[in-house]
């Protein structure tokens, strides 16, 4: 896809890092995070600002913003926290203060903005439309609707189209728009299921690599959780879980699961239980039971899959109840922590077996299909907790 570009010094071919952004030309694909690289200027000691493909400014509004208190930026052992609140200078500063720097450098500029209603979003479209020193606009629609009772614009599909199009209609330069990582979907879902009757909501965290799919991650879960109050129940179905327990935790999940196949269950069931969360240790259909044994012991529930995991809709295989009946088993006769232990199923489990999975010692039931391919959820978790 790259082309080949002489460099003159050293007669060396260098390949062309050239791409094109909604119509804007980029000498190569590298461009700093909105509000990681302030206007620009904060930079130029440290960086010659002409070898990034594109200058992206920190988010702008109509009027200057203090932002929040400080401290307002922490560093974790899982990653850097901040809750900035959009500090900026305004647009009548931003075009009298900053532009003129920006003007000098020979790199695209491309401006992150946002509102709290959507005649801020319009006024400071509108601001920016006949400016030549930028190259294209960066919508931020994370932000609440002063006017709509705080509804983030982004999570509201037909908040999102309204400001999109408001937007689209006061400027003509490219558009950038910033999804939230707040998906509605999912998060509408699981107030659904909630309402219908849900316990506990189980969250299938999927990489492509453990198995071959891919879902979703901390964020997501985080937006779930403050939608519903319901525990989540968090499904790493992840290589290397080690380097994600403390962000899963940290985003709200109350109980978190990893795979027998996956990590040294000894060492993470206890990190998992020191973190607040119900540990869970998960066993795959083809893994023999005597894999999970000797962990029951480290975990607060043991998840057996009855079909493997990665996708939804499959057939219960029927063995591997048999499992669940072999650690119910060591649960009643052999263990030896004073706790409760329980025995959760999931994959394929329907009104027709979910008494064999009962039966068989599961305490806790994970139903996708069951209840999401049905067109009403309450009569469907009713008739599986029957
Ligand atoms: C200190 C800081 C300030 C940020 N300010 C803004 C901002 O003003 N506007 C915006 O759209 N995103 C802002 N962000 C979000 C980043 O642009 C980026 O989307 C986010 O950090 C995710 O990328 P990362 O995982 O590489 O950090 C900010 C991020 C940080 C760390």
């Amino acid at each position: 896809m790259t082309d080949l570009a002489m460099n003159n010094k050293t007669n060396v071919k260098r390949p062309s890092l050239a791409v094109n952004i909604a119509g804007i030309h980029l000498k190569n694909p590298v461009m700093p995070a909105s509000g990681t690289f302030g206007y620009g200027e904060e930079y130029a000691p440290y960086l010659d600002l002409e070898r990034i493909g594109a200058i992206v400014t920190k988010g702008l509004s109509l009027r200057p913003k203090a932002g929040n208190p400080t401290p307002r930026i922490a560093e974790t052992i899982s990653g850097m926290l901040n809750a900035i609140g959009l500090q900026n200078v305004g647009i009548d500063d931003f075009i009298k203060f900053k532009l003129p720097f920006l003007r000098e450098v020979n790199t695209p500029v491309i401006v992150n903005f946002f509102g709290n209603t959507l005649d801020e979003y319009g006024e400071v479209a509108a601001r920016l439309a006949d400016l030549p020193e930028v190259a294209g606009l960066e919508l931020n629609i994370s932000c609440p609707n002063v006017k709509q009772g705080g509804i983030v614009f982004g999570t509201d599909p037909k908040a999102a189209a309204e400001v999109v199009s408001l937007v689209r209609s006061r400027s003509q330069k490219p558009l950038i728009v910033k999804l939230t990582p707040n998906v509605t979907d999912i998060t509408v879902i699981a107030r659904a299921v909630e309402e219908a009757g849900a316990d506990i909501l189980h969250v299938d965290v999927m990489d492509g690599h453990f198995v071959p799919n891919i879902t979703i991650g901390p964020d997501v879960v985080r937006a779930i959780k403050k939608y519903s109050t319901l525990p989540l129940d968090v499904h790493l179905m992840i290589d290397n879980p080690d380097r994600y327990i403390d962000k899963f935790a940290e985003a709200g999940a109350d109980m978190m699961s990893v795979h027998v196949e996956a990590c040294d269950l000894e060492k993470l069931l206890p990190l998992i239980r020191k973190l607040k969360c119900k540990a869970g240790a998960v066993i795959n259909p083809e893994t023999r039971v005597e894999a999970v044994i000797p962990f029951i012991e480290y975990a607060d529930y043991i998840l057996v899959m009855t079909v493997n995991p990665g996708f939804g809709g499959q057939a219960i295989m029927p063995a591997c109840l048999e499992k669940v009946v072999r650690i119910r088993k060591y649960i009643y006769e052999e263990r030896k922590v004073n706790r409760a232990i329980l025995i959760e199923v999931d994959g394929g489990i329907k009104t027709s077996n979910v008494k064999d999975a009962v039966k068989a010692g599961a305490d806790i039931i994970v139903a996708g299909s069951a209840i999401f391919g049905s067109k009403d959820y309450k009569a469907a978790i009713e008739k599986l907790k029957k």
